[in-house]
């Protein structure tokens, strides 16, 4: 296995992705980790994340200097290089010519690191600093306009540097170099893949939870689908749940996701209608957060239901959760530099329960969750159906929820998928949905002056829900989906398609 330190990277996750991908298991492990842990993993490399500190800072984050005395190889990634550079006494400067984005390096030595490049090869830069001096016995490898000495190594010691982020998809050979430093430097072999991860999930899982009891809550989307099969078949008759249907779904989507529930063989899980519930809470509400808020907490509150009076009689001890990891990343959590852009959905969970919370899933990004999920046999529809938040339709209905507005909503969304099935596009797609808008616009119908509802269409392409583009759907296909929606739904005269990029606009509206 490869362990990763991280020094603070929203990509060191990509890392450990890449990695994993490539089928070599990789750990990530904080920047300071002790090092008898790491030892205690037995890793064939080490990799050294960049991270958004400076080592020209004071008191700036080192990774255990033992780590060079292990006899196996260490990439260092940008900080990391910069600080593998400086404890090696190097001179690490903040640049003239900052580095930001794409650039070209040019290889002026061959090694192993980098087989198979050309001698000019497109990469990405993403910090000010860079190492100015070399120290004593390294060389550099590779250099760009403003960077003498963009990847480094140790002439003797399998060392390494670069400037540059080999994990992001800009920097065009950036895989094969992990390639090349996991299986060439490191002589991993390949030991991970969705199979095995599922058996070591359950394992893991029922070492865990011992006798104790589980209970999760189902949203009706793929993540909580998958923990909840996952525990199935770690604990059986110990986990508990609940479906709660908080009337914000999309169509059908109750009964397919009971249909799963059955062929799962789930033992304990009840289906609560809490419909009324969530509307006249959400009644009056317009701001996004707070709807997020109250639909969370409306969760906890039915939930809470459940277990004083349908499961009192369980030693239930943990609460499962089907948090991913792009969620913890956009809500903030466990990333002191990061912003908070969304309390998503799952965790504003409050924890007063006393139970533990268990997140099977939450380094796993959507695609391999799908991935598991096929490994556990849950439908295909299910899984392969377009992502959808916790909070449900009330994020797609701008300004407040009503009983009409979800039927406009879902109405729109359910002819607009419909339709996308049809003419074949619908599997080419990250998410597409309709959403609601909270304006009234003249239209013409028939010979009649209409004053009606706004409905927006979004389809973004996107590898993990992080960034994304919009879709480019044929227009006429787009003007037979507006022409059904404003023919059939009734209050809708006018639809817009979205062509919005993540950042900076988000995928969902709220
Ligand atoms: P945004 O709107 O943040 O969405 O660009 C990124 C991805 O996350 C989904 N999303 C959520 N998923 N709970 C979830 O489980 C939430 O509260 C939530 N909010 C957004 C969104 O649909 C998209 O796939």
């Amino acid at each position: 296995m490869i362990v990763i330190l991280n020094f603070g990277s929203q990509f060191a996750h990509l890392i450990a992705r890449r990695i994993r991908n490539l089928g070599v298991r990789a750990e990530i492990l904080p920047c300071n980790a002790p090092i008898e842990e790491i030892r205690a993993l037995h890793p064939l490399g080490i990799i050294l994340s960049g991270g958004p500190r400076s080592v020209l800072e004071q008191g700036h984050p080192r990774p255990p200097k033992e780590i060079f005395e292990l006899g196996i190889p260490v990439l260092g990634i940008c900080y990391g290089a910069q600080v593998m550079a400086k404890m090696f006494g190097g001179i690490v400067r903040s640049g003239d010519a900052r580095e930001y984005g794409k650039e070209t390096v040019s290889f002026a030595v061959r090694a192993p690191l980098f087989k198979g490049f050309a001698k000019k090869e497109p990469v990405w830069f993403s910090h000010g600093d860079h190492v100015y001096m070399l120290p004593q016995g390294f060389h550099a490898l590779a250099s760009t306009r403003a960077c003498a000495h963009a990847a480094f190594a140790h002439e003797k010691n399998p060392w390494f540097g670069v400037q540059f982020h080999p994990e992001v998809a800009h920097t065009k050979r950036g895989i094969e170099m992990l390639s090349n430093f996991i299986f060439s430097v490191c002589g991993a072999e390949k030991n991970w893949s969705i199979p095995i991860l599922k058996d070591e999930m359950i394992r893991s899982l029922r070492d865990t939870i011992g006798s104790a009891h589980v209970v999760i809550a189902l949203s009706g989307g793929v993540d909580s689908l998958v923990v909840a099969s996952l525990l199935h078949r770690a604990i059986g008759k110990q986990l508990h749940g609940v479906f709660v249907d908080h009337g914000l779904l999309r169509k059908d989507e109750v009964m397919e996701v009971k249909k799963a529930i059955s062929t799962q063989g789930l033992y304990d899980i009840r289906v609560i209608d809490a419909k009324n519930n969530f509307l006249e809470r959400l009644k009056g509400i317009e701001d996004p957060e707070k709807k997020r808020k109250i639909i969370g907490h409306t969760f906890i509150h039915v939930f809470e239901r459940a277990i004083s009076y349908d499961f009192k009689q369980f030693p239930v001890r943990f609460l499962a959760q089907g948090t991913i990891y792009p969620d913890r990343i956009e809500s903030g959590v466990g990333m002191p530099t990061a912003e908070k852009i969304k309390s998503h959905h799952n965790l504003t969970l409050p924890e007063r329960f006393g139970f533990r919370i268990i997140e099977p899933l939450a380094d796993l990004y959507k695609d391999e969750v799908r991935k598991l999920g096929e490994e556990l046999r849950l439908p295909k529809k299910v899984l392969w159906r377009h992502p959808f938040p916790g909070p449900g339709l009330a994020i797609r209905i701008i300004g407040e929820v009503t009983e009409e507005r979800l039927l406009m909503v879902r109405q729109a969304d359910a002819i607009y998928i419909e339709e996308l099935k049809k003419a074949g596009e619908y599997k080419n797609i990250w998410q597409a949905f309709a959403v609601l808008l909270p304006l009234k616009t003249v239209g013409v119908m028939g010979d009649m002056r209409t004053y009606e509802h706004i409905i927006a269409l979004r389809a973004v392409h996107s590898v993990d829900g992080m960034t994304a583009d919009w879709y480019r759907i044929p227009p006429d296909l787009l003007e037979q989906i507006s022409n059904r929606i404003v023919r059939e739904v009734k209050g809708i005269n006018r639809v817009l398609y979205d062509i919005t990029q993540k950042p900076p606009a988000t995928i969902e509206y709220e």
